[in-house]
């Protein structure tokens, strides 16, 4: 027996990265799981995310390990867009548990994002993605869980969110991370009655495919660099993350909500 057995769960931005793991994990504890992605094939645009897969697709794998699942290629700025994903999941499988409300990320280079001079295309993008994106999924859900007076909401900050970066560089997508975690305070008091929970995790620096690619230089020395400012002298792996998600997806959490939980490994921003 699953802890998530006859549950469903919705988690967006899944076709890899820490959505992928977010997505196994709570088919591994025996949840649906609606695999919702703006390109369900999103890997292929990282090696290593691409030599990670052990499938054609997250929800390929899901099935593969004895679970169900089903894809939906949605683009979570798009409200009605979103609206449609959430009810497709519910006339398929007659309820939503758990979301996940993961898809997002920040874009542009940190010198041209920062706080006194942003470009307001990137900033309309990011937050557009990020916290519009995480909005839509909640108010798509919220009706559904109310009625059943039960659900698991998880929105994804993170550590940008909660400390600015030393040199004011990608103010937008911090900005936008600090937004999701007081929304989901906000979130927490207008549904707690209802039963359903609201919780925001802050994950530090993970060791995704595009993190590895993009954010840290190949160079060992940098990566070395960067886990010094981590009190667990690494950087956080999908798993790291997907143990937390667990945590507040089950009954473990019940009597948490409003909370921010930071995954960073005691990360101390330089
Ligand atoms: N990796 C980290 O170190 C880290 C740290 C803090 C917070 N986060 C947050 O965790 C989440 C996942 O991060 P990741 O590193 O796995 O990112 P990623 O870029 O590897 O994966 C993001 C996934 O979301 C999808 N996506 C992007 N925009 C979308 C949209 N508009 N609609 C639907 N899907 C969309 C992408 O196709 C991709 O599959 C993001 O919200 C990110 O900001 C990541």
């Amino acid at each position: 027996m699953g802890k998530l057995d006859g549950k469903v769960a919705i988690v967006t931005g899944a076709a890899r990265g820490l959505g992928r793991s977010y997505a196994k994990r709570l088919a591994g504890l025996g949840a649906k799981v609606a695999v919702a992605d703006l390109n369900l094939h999103s890997y292929e645009e990282f090696e290593a995310e691409a030599k990670d897969m052990t499938g054609d697709s997250t929800v390929a794998e899901i099935e593969a390990s004895g679970g169900s699942a089903f894809g939906i290629e949605v683009d979570v700025t798009d409200h009605e867009a979103v609206n449609a994903m959430v009810a497709r999941v519910v006339q398929e499988w007659g309820r939503v548990d758990v979301l996940v409300a993961n898809a997002g990320g920040g874009r542009g280079r940190p010198m041209d994002t920062k706080a006194s001079n942003l470009d307001p295309a990137l900033l309309q993008l990011v937050v557009g993605m990020n916290l519009f994106g995480t909005v839509y999924a909640v108010n798509a859900v919220a009706p559904t869980m109310k009625e059943q007076r039960s659900g698991k909401i998880i929105t994804v900050s993170s550590v940008a969110g909660t400390a600015p970066s030393a040199d004011g560089g990608y103010a937008h997508y911090g900005a936008a991370k600090a937004a999701i975690a007081h929304y989901t305070r906000y979130l927490a008091q207008d549904l707690g009655p209802f039963g359903i929970t609201a919780n925001c995790i802050a994950p530090g620096v993970i060791a995704t495919g595009r993190i590895m690619a993009t954010v840290i230089p190949g160079s060992a020395q940098s990566n070395r660099d960067r886990s010094e400012l981590v009190a667990l002298r690494r950087l956080g792996s999908v798993e790291d993350c997907a143990r937390v998600v667990e945590f507040l997806a089950t009954d473990l959490s019940d009597y948490v909500t409003g909370a921010v939980i930071p995954i960073d490994g005691g990360l101390v921003r330089g």
